[in-house]
Formats: C-alpha cells, structure tokens, sequence
C-alpha cells in the first residue's frame, strides 16, 4: 500500500434526506464534514437512529448524498453511475456487518471466494488467497464447514476474511460485535486491531464504549451532526 496525503475518504457538507411517503422526506445526515487518512482505526459512535450507518453508508459508497461532496482517494464520486461505485465497492472496501451476511448453507471456503468470482482470478490463486485469509483471522481449520455450523464470533471472522479478500483500502464495519458476548467482542476487536497494526485502515460503528476504546478515533454523531471528534487518548 502507497502512501499518499490525500484522505482516503472525504465528505463535505454530506447532506442525507430519504424519501418517506410521497412528498416527505426524513433528513438523517445534517451537514457532515468527515475525512479518513489512510492507516486510521475510526469507531464512530452515537444513539440508535444517529445515522452512524447512514453515514458508513455513503464512506463506503453504497449510498450518495442527497446534497454535498463525496470523495474517494480524491476522486468526487458522488455522480458516479451505480456501476462506477459498484466497481470501487467491489476493489477497495471491505464490508463486515453486524448481522452475519454469509451465505447460510455455503461452506466458509465459498464465502469467503465469493467477491473474488467477478474478477477473472484464476481457481488455484483463489484458493490460496482464501485460505491465507482463512489464516489472518485463525479460522483456516474450518474452511469445509457450512457457514450455518460455526459460531457467532467465528461467522464475523469469516466475515473480516471475506473483507479482507480482495485487499481493500478500508475496512468498514457497522456494530460487527453488536451480537456478540463481551469476550468473543474483544477477541473480534483484536484481530480488527492487528491489521490495522500492519496498515489497514479500519472504522467501525459502534455503541459501546468498550468496543470504541480500541481504535485510534471516536467520532460521535447526534441527530445526523458529529458533535465530537476525538484522539483516543487510551491508546
Ligand atoms: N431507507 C430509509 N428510509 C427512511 N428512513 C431511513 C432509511 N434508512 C435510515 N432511515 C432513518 O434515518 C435515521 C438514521 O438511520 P441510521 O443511519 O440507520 O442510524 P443508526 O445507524 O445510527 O442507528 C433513522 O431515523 C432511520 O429511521
Ligand atoms: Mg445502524
């Protein structure tokens, strides 16, 4: 990964209105300001309905603001056709989210494999990347296992290393321990802290403080406004 000073995301003035009904709309972003450099660890916190994924939504680009700049490593993205953002999600971010979204009667291999099918990559290189993946998040033993026979904590494993596969710039994560006990969180957090410890930039959601204490940022946001952008001093 090349360094460069240009953030790797940057929204400014991010503005976010769904429609609701006919002619009304909900307005759940307010006017963001929001950069991420390379190689930071983010936890953005806030109360249910903040818009803490509304707001990783568009980092991602999954979603466009309704008003306001979108950039993506200083490209302005936020006119970008469907296909344009599908093809950024697809090579520079990794997805990992609260609900497990692997494939329930597919094997950990396969899920894992999954976003590499679209790019022309060759089956024995395939394999070798899933299963190096496999190994980062130390579930390597489990690879033939349907992905509805393993763990809540081992599916978010599985999860990061399907993140993790086609080498993203960033990883985002929306309340990935959300649904689990406190000492499988931890364990989750301390793999997400060792690939940002090698230079993987990584934001996540969460609510609890716990959880945020790992990264190296809190950025807490209130009724769709960051009221607080912080160094965490713990670390
Ligand atoms: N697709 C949608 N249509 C209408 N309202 C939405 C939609 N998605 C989110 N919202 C509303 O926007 C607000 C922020 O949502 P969200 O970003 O999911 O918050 P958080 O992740 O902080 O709980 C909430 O009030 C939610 O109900
Ligand atoms: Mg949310």
């Amino acid at each position: 990964m090349v360094k460069t000073d240009t953030p790797l995301i940057n929204l400014q003035g991010v503005v976010k209105k769904y429609p609701i009904g006919i002619d009304d709309f909900y307005q759940a972003l307010n006017g963001v300001d929001a950069s991420v450099d390379e190689g930071e660890f983010v936890a953005i916190m806030g109360p249910s309905g903040s818009g803490k994924s509304t707001l990783m939504h568009i980092m991602g680009a999954l979603d466009t603001p309704t008003q306001g700049k979108q950039f993506f490593k200083g490209k302005d993205i936020a006119s970008y056709s469907e296909d344009q953002l599908a093809e950024i999600r697809n090579k520079e971010i990794g997805f990992v989210f609260q609900f497990f979204n692997l494939l329930p009667r597919v094997t950990v291999f396969k899920n894992v494999e999954r976003p590499m099918l679209y790019g022309g990559i060759p089956a024995n290189e395939r394999k070798k990347r899933v299963m190096d993946a496999l190994s980062i998040v130390n579930i390597a033993d489990k690879a033939e296992n349907l992905s509805n026979h393993i763990s809540g904590g081992q599916i978010q494993r599985v999860a990061i290393a399907r993140a993790l596969i086609m080498d993203p710039s960033i990883i985002l994560a929306d309340e990935p321990t959300g649904n689990l006990d406190t000492k499988t969180a931890h364990e989750i957090m301390n793999i997400l802290t060792g690939l940002n410890n090698k230079g993987r930039t990584i934001v996540i959601i969460t609510h609890e403080e716990d959880i945020a204490n790992f990264a190296k940022r809190k950025i807490k946001i209130v009724d769709g406004k960051i009221v607080s952008d912080t160094k965490n001093n713990k670390n």
